[in-house]
């Protein structure tokens, strides 16, 4: 590293004051604590609170990592992309993936760890439909994670989409996770760590160390 970036980095030391995190203090159930932590993250003005960082597995062993956008949270964690994509042929090869959003702001962190499916057509059909115009015509004309000539090509490709009709390869994922991890910043790196495993019917809840 250039004596720079670890000059500034060695500078930086946020320290993270926030309120202690014990068990009681989230919900039973992890995907209402997601659920309350996301609405915080919106309510303290982050303007893309729902930002996730998703891990794969290309077939090959390879890991991958990207963000994508969080659009709804029920038994899962659901976002939209294309099947075809490399996340879309990973998750195809090996249906499990890991995700991690980060509030800096609010020195927060939510990790999950779970199995992928797909959501239902009518589900994807109904995201897809509510999306801006713009937005329906790049979907059809991105073959995503594709070499593609240029970016000439791609905006002739979107000028010419129709906007209309959900390509079949693109549509939504549910991540269900067995694990979820809720990471509140501490004073002096002394943080709190509360996981939730999935154990058949019920949530077993542990304290992991920093
Ligand atoms: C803030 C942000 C949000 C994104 N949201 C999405 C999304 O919801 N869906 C998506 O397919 N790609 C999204 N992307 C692009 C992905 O990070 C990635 O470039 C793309 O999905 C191709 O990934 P892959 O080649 O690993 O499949 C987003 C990127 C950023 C920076």
């Amino acid at each position: 590293m250039s004596d720079d970036l670890t000059d500034a980095f060695a500078r930086i030391r946020v320290d993270y004051g926030r309120d202690g995190l014990e068990p009681p203090d989230l919900p039973s159930d992890p995907m209402d604590g997601i659920r309350d932590w996301l609405a915080q993250a919106s309510a303290s003005g982050i303007a893309e609170p729902n930002i996730v960082h998703l891990a794969t597995v290309d077939p090959d062993g390879r890991p991958s990592v990207r963000a994508v956008l969080v659009k709804d949270v029920d038994e899962g964690v659901v976002f939209f992309t294309n099947y075809a994509s490399r996340k879309g042929e990973a998750l195809a090869a090996e249906p499990r993936a890991a995700g991690s959003i980060l509030w800096q702001p609010l020195h927060r962190q939510i990790r999950v760890e779970g199995t992928v499916t797909k959501v239902s057509d009518a589900e994807s059909d109904e995201y897809f439909a509510a999306r801006p115009e713009a937005a329906r015509r790049s979907a059809q004309a991105s073959p995503q994670s594709r070499v593609i000539p240029d970016r000439a090509w791609l905006e002739e490709r979107a000028r010419s989409a129709t906007g209309e009709d959900r390509p079949a390869v693109w549509g939504g994922y549910r991540l269900v996770p067995d694990v979820v991890e809720f990471w509140q910043g501490r004073e002096g790196r002394l943080h709190d760590r509360i996981l939730f495993r999935r154990e058949g019917e019920r949530w077993a809840v542990e304290r992991l160390a920093p």
